[in-house]
């Protein structure tokens, strides 16, 4: 019998009311249950809203520094168990042990940021136009918080969210991808001896329909923040829109990596094939599209054939595997789709493009990486988000062309190019309509200092990470100070 793991509402670890249970397996080996989850519905949401709301306006008056100090807490318990936290996400989730590790230093990462912040926290100060009058904006929580968190980055997306939720002063109510809720236990039970008062945070594990929905629905959630699927995303924005709520959306990209002619081919080439087969192409951030300028394309694409083809499958926890499976079944039918699309429409399927069988692993999601050539901008392979291992190779004639295409899209999270030029580098700069842009590195691999999200169908505007990560989580308020001891009237005296 596999371990069961309970829900987390009001610094007690408790069973749903609907007394039941959902499995959570491991993809490289579907047979292997990794645990039981709590199938929660709307009476735990009640109970987690009314508890984060109980502790609203302690741990909003608790001061910022101290809010800060266990952040910290949080970030050494992090460090100190990440080894552990990687191995048990690797089997919820498939990536490789490399990679889980990352996820967690991005969560110790954020952490420390977090909690530093908790010592700024900045408003501004700014002359008045009277004398003896003192002007200046502070932050205020905005009050409880629903983060809405996906599979693939299934602790460091949490953590984006909950960690500068709560050094603002929010309370917090986390409700986890279905694919991935060991994870965001393992999470929460760090953060509970972190020290964080009862209330403060709260986890509910169930699905979307009776989790997530009731949870964006309840009349004392002021804001949802949300990562996942633009589906979704649609959704939690008509429900949030109909109840006048804040929301912050992160959906999904259709990045692209251009490759100039006087690009280091060897160094785009490693950035291509990280950006599209790292995470199994599972990434917001992925590289779905490699742009490549024909006087150097036929050389690119030998070298892409040559170590896609080579690419390691398996468990992610064998040291010797560059690539793991995805996330579920239905996940590897979606990309199996796309790939028959692709042969429709035209494209040349250079590499991959199935199921893959690994030793040892029978029952595993495993799918080929899978590269197509000759695939121009319009086809839906090159417009879609497919969420897996599947590369699309555009020629182009030069970076004007280039840039066209990048743009030519309904997303606009990352992008990258690869030139030796420095003035195309800063054309690509001020030219590429995305979130974030790389020179001479891949789509991937983010730094939590600096702003997280993108522009068009990626987002609704707001970012993560960075100190414009604070902003959702925060609402501005004005103060002014007139010391004068009469009436001063602004704009007539
Ligand atoms: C995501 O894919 O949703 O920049 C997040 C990156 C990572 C985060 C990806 N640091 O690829």
């Amino acid at each position: 019998m596999s371990k069961g793991y309970k829900n987390f509402i009001s610094g007690k670890w408790q069973v749903s009311k609907s007394g039941q249970t959902f499995e959570n397996i491991n993809p490289a080996d579907s047979k292997q249950v990794v645990g039981r989850f709590q199938k929660s519905n709307q009476e735990d949401i009640n109970e987690a809203v009314a508890a984060a709301k109980e502790a609203q306006v302690k741990w909003r008056n608790t001061p910022a520094p101290k809010r800060g100090e266990m952040l910290f807490r949080a970030g050494e318990l992090l460090l100190k168990n990440k080894d552990t936290l990687a191995r048990e996400m690797t089997m919820e989730m498939g990536k490789v042990f490399k990679e889980t590790g990352g996820d967690v230093q991005e969560c110790i990462d954020m952490a420390y940021y977090a909690a530093g912040e908790g010592r700024r926290l900045a408003g501004e100060t700014v002359p008045s136009e009277m004398p003896n009058k003192f002007c200046m904006s502070v932050r205020m929580p905005v009050g409880i918080v629903a983060a809405i968190t996906p599979w693939n980055f299934p602790m460091a997306i949490p953590t984006w969210k909950l960690f500068p939720a709560l050094i603002a002063g929010n309370t917090v109510v986390l409700k986890p991808a279905s694919d991935t809720p060991l994870s965001a236990v393992n999470l929460v039970k760090l953060l509970e001896k972190a020290g964080f008062p009862p209330g403060v945070i709260n986890l509910v594990t169930g699905t979307g329909d009776e989790v997530g929905t009731p949870l964006i629905d309840h009349s004392n959630v002021n804001l949802v923040s949300f990562t996942g699927s633009s589906n979704t995303g649609s959704l939690v924005a008509e429900h949030c829109a109909r109840r006048m709520k804040k929301f912050s959306l992160e959906m999904g990209g259709k990045n692209a990596v251009i490759v100039m002619d006087d690009a280091d081919l060897n160094s785009a080439l490693e950035g291509v094939l990280w950006g599209a087969f790292g995470t199994t192409g599972q990434r917001c951030t992925a590289c779905s599209r490699v742009i490549v300028h024909k006087k150097v394309m036929k050389k690119f694409n030998d070298l892409l054939i040559d170590r896609a083809n080579k690419l390691s499958l398996g468990n992610g926890l064998d040291e010797k595997v560059e690539m793991g499976p995805l996330i579920n079944e239905s996940q590897r039918q979606k990309v199996k789709k796309y790939v028959d699309i692709g042969v429709e429409e035209g494209a040349k399927l250079i590499v991959g493009g199935n199921y893959h069988n690994v030793k040892n692993c029978r029952n595993g999601f495993f799918f080929q990486p899978t590269v197509f050539t000759d695939v121009s901008p319009k086809m839906r392979i090159a417009q879609e988000e497919i969420f897996g291992p599947v590369l699309s190779v555009i020629p182009c004639d030069g970076l004007e062309q280039a840039i066209g295409i990048v743009k030519d899209s309904k997303f606009g999270l990352s992008s990258a190019i690869y030139t030796q030029d420095v003035n195309r580098a800063f054309k690509a700069i001020e030219y590429l309509d995305t979130g974030i842009t790389y020179i001479n590195s891949s789509t991937i691999g983010a730094e939590i200092q600096l702003p997280f999200g993108g522009t068009k169908g990626t987002g609704n505007g707001h970012r993560e990470a960075g100190t414009a990560g604070i902003d959702v989580f925060t609402e501005w308020k004005s103060v002014y100070v007139d010391y004068s001891g009469k009436l001063q009237k602004a704009q007539i005296d």
